[in-house]
């Protein structure tokens, strides 16, 4: 069974429509590019990395291209991969690279480790070939000089700012992916420019492997919403693991999104079974998700 299913980030409020239609029609995209990949022979992570790939490159999305700006005006990336062969790695506050999920795989590709951060990721990335890139926006721009010039000189009432900027923050527009392929293999990936002007060195659940990305023989997962929140829930481990224990995935979905909503965290998240049998659940107000299998000719909502 061939299948795969993309988000493209939940928003915790109504937005809209012409945007809601750009992040459909992205995640549309992505999700039959990933598919492409399978039928053309692709594994599930050449898949997931490839949907994945395209939504960071799509400026509508936060997550490389289209990244918000942290609150010193840098963009700080996180990105992670995972595969059911056990093998999963991330990066976090990742800069000037194009592709973070791309980054990702390579540092599970070729090192023992599941996370480095910072100027140690940027500079593992040059040293594999990942030219120097700008995913800055003319809308992330925007959006930082109108914070900038809104914040207070004090470093407490800077700090002070920053939380009631986060209790107002509503928009999640994290990528992930997850995909089975023809030999059986899940893959789930997962990438994020993180939260508008987050402190510098703030590392969400995306980087974190049973966090924002998880995969093993019975399921994989990829999550949207409050980083911290999903960090505490173990949203994508949690889901896998009931799905394990014979949960439907669906129905594993709802239960940890309806766990999120008890402990006021905005989440989301997509799932697929080791059947190609997919979920995608959310509590917010919208979040974009598109299926594609065998059975398919295209691409089709998936409504969470
Ligand atoms: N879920 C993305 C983040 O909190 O960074």
């Amino acid at each position: 069974m061939l299948a795969i299913i993309v988000h493209g980030g939940m928003e915790d409020t109504v937005i809209p429509p012409h945007l809601a239609e750009r992040r459909n029609s992205g995640a549309k995209r992505a999700c039959e590019l990933g598919y492409q990949t399978l039928v053309r022979g692709g594994s599930a992570l050449d898949a997931v990395e490839a949907a994945v790939r395209c939504m960071e490159d799509d400026p509508i999305f936060d997550a490389g291209t289209g990244s918000y700006y942290n609150l010193c005006g840098e963009i700080e990336m996180d990105a992670s991969i995972m595969t059911s062969a056990g093998e999963g790695a991330g990066v976090a506050c990742i800069q000037r690279v194009q592709n973070p999920i791309s980054v990702a795989r390579k540092v599970m590709e070729t090192t023992p480790h599941v996370l480095i951060v910072g100027e140690g990721a940027e500079l593992f990335a040059r040293l594999h070939g990942f030219p120097e890139y700008d995913p800055a926006t003319e809308m992330a721009r925007r959006l930082l000089e109108e914070q900038v010039a809104k914040l207070p000189e004090e470093l407490r009432e800077v700090l002070k700012r920053y939380q009631e900027i986060r209790k107002k923050h509503k928009s999640y527009s994290t990528v992930g992916a997850v995909a089975v392929d023809g030999r059986g293999l899940i893959a789930a990936a997962t990438s994020t420019g993180g939260n508008p002007q987050k402190l510098p060195g703030r590392v969400g659940d995306t980087p974190i492997l049973g966090a924002g990305t998880f995969a093993a023989s019975a399921a994989g997962a990829s999550a949207t919403g409050h980083g911290e929140g999903i960090i505490k829930l173990g949203v994508t481990r949690t889901v896998v693991e009931a799905v394990n224990k014979g949960r439907e995935v669906d129905t594993a979905c709802q239960d940890i999104v309806t766990a999120g909503k008890g402990a006021k965290i905005p989440l989301g998240v997509i799932a697929l079974d080791r059947r190609g049998r997919p979920s995608a659940q959310h509590n917010g107000a919208f979040m974009p998700a598109f299926y594609q299998s065998e059975e398919l000719s295209e691409a089709v909502y998936i409504k969470g």
